[in-house]
């Protein structure tokens, strides 16, 4: 069960990440779907087109994970956004029982990419970050 609010210490810990998000948000998205592509049944929910040269769905997901954590603490200023990315997702059918796998694949990610940089406070306030955005993104939200 995720918290009704973040704690003012996971504000501010995600917020202190937004910098290196930004700077290394398309390597860790690009490593986020490397993990969850391992799931065939996952993998195939995506349009592969938009994972190659082109790369817009790495660079949209980077984009949305930099916004979240630099807006984490205003999170009233995301609505549009947020309803944008869980009308994309209502219309793709996908379901709460799938928010765990990529949720997984993001940390895992985080955790790839970062290194030491991503310690054990820097994982807890993602991992919690990540399961509010999925409990008011996710269908029945
Ligand atoms: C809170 C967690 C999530 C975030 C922040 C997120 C973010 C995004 C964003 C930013 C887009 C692009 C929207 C656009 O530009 O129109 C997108 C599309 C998509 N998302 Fe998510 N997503 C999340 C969870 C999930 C889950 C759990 C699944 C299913 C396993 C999923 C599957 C998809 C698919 C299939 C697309 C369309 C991609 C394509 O063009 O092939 N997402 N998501």
């Amino acid at each position: 069960m995720t918290a009704s609010v973040l704690s003012p210490r996971t504000v501010r810990t995600v917020k202190a990440t937004a910098p290196i998000l930004r700077e290394r948000g398309l390597e860790i998205s690009r490593r986020m779907y490397e993990i969850l592509f391992q799931h065939e049944e996952i993998k195939r929910l995506f349009n592969q087109s938009h994972h190659g040269q082109s790369g817009s769905q790495p660079r949209s997901l980077a984009g949305a994970v930099h916004a979240y954590a630099d807006n984490i603490d205003r999170l009233d200023e995301c609505g549009p956004m947020v309803e944008r990315i869980a009308q994309k997702h209502t219309s793709l059918n996908i379901q709460s029982e799938q928010y765990p796998y990529v949720g997984r694949a993001l940390i895992g990610a985080l955790k790839d990419v970062l290194g030491q940089a991503a310690t054990d406070e820097v994982i807890a306030a993602w991992t919690q970050a990540y399961d509010f955005l999925a409990d008011t993104d996710a269908p029945g939200a």
